[in-house]
């Protein structure tokens, strides 16, 4: 009964820095554009873009796009809406999308369809969590935290009904 820890936050940050090392070894002197999903990519992204810098790379382009997946419940949307557009064009940019977590994966799907139209050099995923039993569609994500069971987790910028966001580690509902 209660919520149960995941991911604490010393766990998170370990990951988050051992991905920025790995993504600047691939990405040697080419500058990144990090786009990163809203509302839940928000944390992940200010703590990967931070953690590249200090780790020497200090040439990524920032960037949002927001994406409802309007869930019911814990149901994916099969439709997901774009509802805030990017300010900068992806035309012939390395991008890295940042997002909190992959699900059945429609919502990634979407994004890479809209990134590929739009002329984007190279895309590459990364994602805090990612559940891979529950994919319906195929996503590569190049780079992932986490791959959890299938729970339906919250915080560290992953929301219950817009709450628990702001929470600074990963937890679950355990009833
Ligand atoms: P997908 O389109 O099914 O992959 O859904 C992805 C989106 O659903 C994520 O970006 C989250 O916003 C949301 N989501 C998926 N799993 C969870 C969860 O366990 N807790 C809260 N939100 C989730
Ligand atoms: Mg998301």
């Amino acid at each position: 009964m209660g919520d149960e820890i995941l991911y604490n936050e010393e766990q998170i940050h370990t990951r988050v820095n051992e991905l920025a090392v790995e993504v600047i070894s691939d990405y040697p002197q080419i500058p990144l554009f990090l786009l990163g999903v809203l509302n839940g990519g928000v944390t992940i992204l200010a703590d990967f873009g931070r953690a590249l810098w200090r780790n020497g790379k200090t040439d990524s382009t920032v960037d949002t796009i927001g994406i409802s997946s309007y869930r019911y419940g814990q149901h994916s949307s099969r439709d997901p809406k774009i509802v805030k557009d990017l300010k900068l064009s992806v035309h012939n940019r390395d991008v890295l999308v940042v997002e909190d977590i992959v699900d059945a994966g429609y919502s990634m799907e979407k994004l890479l369809a809209l990134l590929k139209v739009r002329g984007a050099a190279s895309v590459e995923v990364l994602s805090l969590l990612s559940k891979k039993e529950r994919r319906e569609v195929d996503v590569p994500i190049k780079y992932i935290g986490f791959e959890i069971p299938d729970k339906f987790v919250f915080g560290y910028g992953i929301d219950v009904e817009e709450m628990e966001r702001t929470r600074p580690y990963i937890a679950y509902r355990n009833d």
